[in-house]
């Protein structure tokens, strides 16, 4: 006897719905299975085998074949379990569907005794199966809370194999979940704020303005300065995450298998600080089967390179392209996958290899030919896309040993922030860009037009400064931001100048 069961496979944070079409017919008895699988598909069979043993069905003695179509797709992972084991038990006539299967997504994993354990990638896989025009869904009753992010369609949890089966065979049918019911995520109240920082207006300014228009920024200052403790705050005054955002970030997570079952939806905007040992796959992502790398991770928000000049030039390398095209591509002999990768990078490092120099209260041990090393690890390519440079000096003790009332709270810089970006939503309606930072060169003119007075300075600082293009750009996207935050329509002259002061040319180090 044949059966059929659909089920639903993650390539990316993309779902792709699988057929299991299960054959029993007598004969020698035997077991294939075709349509690419990789080992942990093929290993189901062992796990399948012993699940429904223990379950008081009996394992065909028979020709099995097992067929996951379409065939050109990578099948991977654990989920086709339970729809494998449904299928068996139908085709070899021990289960008799009373509902319709044809409209039926199932997923799981089984454990030996016939639990139904979690698996990852189910909201992928339930919007995929959605879109394909599914409603009626079996999943992990571990994945339930997940699975009902995807926010409509008929969802069933199943703890172990007798609940499916009780299910299809309409003997004991699951009540469907109620996405209503599930109280929404936490909203954890963040433990740190900006205010925890005292002093240190410069820098603070400049990660509002970071945070305004969207700028990759870097920070230099010697050891103890703050540079870890204010990056952690980032996050912090960034706008709130959009619902569409939210969602997508909480897909990287579901493939990774890195969300928390009791509140699945990512609302805080992601802080990664990998260590500079990090390997260049596990910061963009691949591995023999694909997993999203730490810049798909940071996806809608930040991450941290703590001691950028430590980070092998590999590593930086490997960035580039992320950066520019915010996602990241990792091709496979069978399969292509793709990993959104939209984040704001945020560097710290010290001024030299001792850390000192230029600090008034010690003194610089290097020579200059090791801080030339030093400096140049930074790739100019990427420094190219760093908006912001801001140095970070230890603050003075009147400010360390004083209490810190007049700092402002995180929701307070937040509030600007929120309003600037406003603004240039709707500048740039209708366009690509959603900040600043994202403006291109063919745009620039038209979205960063300068005065008579405003062109005479910006082309003294040109000279004076010995600009490239490319610099000459940031500090045109740059001071559009800091007009953006002062609320003026224009870009004016003081803006300007604090722009040039985050131009962040090494020699001023
Ligand atoms: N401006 C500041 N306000 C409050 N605490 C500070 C400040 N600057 C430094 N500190 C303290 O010094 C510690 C070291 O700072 P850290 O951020 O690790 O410096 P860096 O990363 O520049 O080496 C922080 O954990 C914090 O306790
Ligand atoms: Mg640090
Ligand atoms: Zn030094």
């Amino acid at each position: 006897m044949l059966s059929n069961i659909y089920t639903c496979a993650a390539s990316g944070i993309d779902g792709k719905m699988i057929g299991v079409e299960v054959s029993c017919l007598k004969g020698q008895n035997s077991f294939f299975m075709v349509g690419l699988p990789d080992t942990a598909v093929k290993e189901a069979k062992e796990r399948v085998e012993s699940a429904v043993s223990h379950n008081g069905y009996s394992f065909p003695q028979v020709k099995i074949t097992v067929n996951l179509s379409p065939a050109d797709i990578k099948k991977e992972g654990t989920a086709f379990d339970l729809p494998l084991a449904l299928g068996i038990l139908i085709s070899s006539g021990q289960l008799f569907p009373e509902v319709d299967l044809s409209r039926y997504v199932i997923l799981g994993e089984l454990s030996l005794s016939g639990q139904v354990k979690g698996v990852k990638g189910i909201l992928p896989m339930m919007l995929g199966a959605l879109a394909a025009g599914f409603r009626d869904f079996i999943v992990p009753a571990a994945n339930l809370r997940e699975a009902c992010l995807a926010g409509c369609g008929r969802v069933y949890g199943a703890a172990n194999l007798g609940e499916a089966v009780g299910h299809i065979s309409g003997k004991a049918p699951l009540a469907p979940a109620d996405p209503n019911c599930l109280p929404p995520a936490a909203t954890e109240i963040e433990p740190i704020d900006m205010a925890d920082v005292k002093g240190q207006q410069q820098v603070k300014r400049a990660m509002e303005i970071a945070a305004a228009g969207g700028h990759n920024m870097l920070m230099i200052g010697p050891p103890g300065s703050g540079k870890t403790m204010l990056a952690r705050r980032f996050t912090t005054i960034l706008p709130e995450m959009a619902r569409s955002e939210s969602l997508q970030t909480t897909k990287i997570y579901s493939v990774a298998g890195m969300l928390d079952e009791s509140t699945p939806l990512i609302t805080q905007r992601p802080f990664r600080s990998p260590h500079h040992t990090v390997s260049p796959v596990a910061l963009v992502g691949g591995g023999s089967i694909p997993r999203p790398g730490e810049v798909s991770l940071a996806n809608g928000g930040v991450l941290f390179l703590d001691e950028f000049a430590e980070f092998p030039k590999q590593a930086l390398e490997v960035l580039r392209q992320p950066l520019e095209d915010k996602k990241v591509t990792i091709s496979r002999v069978n399969a292509t996958y793709t990993y959104p990768a939209s984040f704001m990078l945020l560097a710290g490092m010290n001024p030299c290899p001792c850390g000192y120099r230029g600090d008034p209260r010690h003194s610089c041990k290097c020579s200059s030919s090791d801080i030339q090393r030093y400096t140049k690890k930074i790739s100019g390519p990427l420094l190219d896309r760093i908006d912001i440079v801001a140095h970070v000096n230890v603050e003075k003790y009147e400010f360390l040993s004083r209490r810190n009332d007049a700092a402002e709270s995180s929701e307070k810089i937040r509030s600007r922030v929120d309003r600037a970006r406003k603004i240039q939503l709707k500048r740039m309606e209708g366009s690509t860009f959603v900040s600043n930072s994202q403006i291109s060169a063919k745009e620039i003119e038209i979205y960063c037009p300068l005065g008579r007075e405003e062109n005479r300075i910006m082309k003294a600082a040109f000279e004076a400064y010995a600009m490239s293009a490319r610099t000459y750009h940031r500090v045109l996207k740059l001071s559009r931001t800091i007009a953006d935050l002062a609320g003026e329509e224009n870009i004016n002259c003081e803006h300007i100048a604090e722009a040039l002061q985050y131009r962040g040319s090494f020699s001023t180090l």
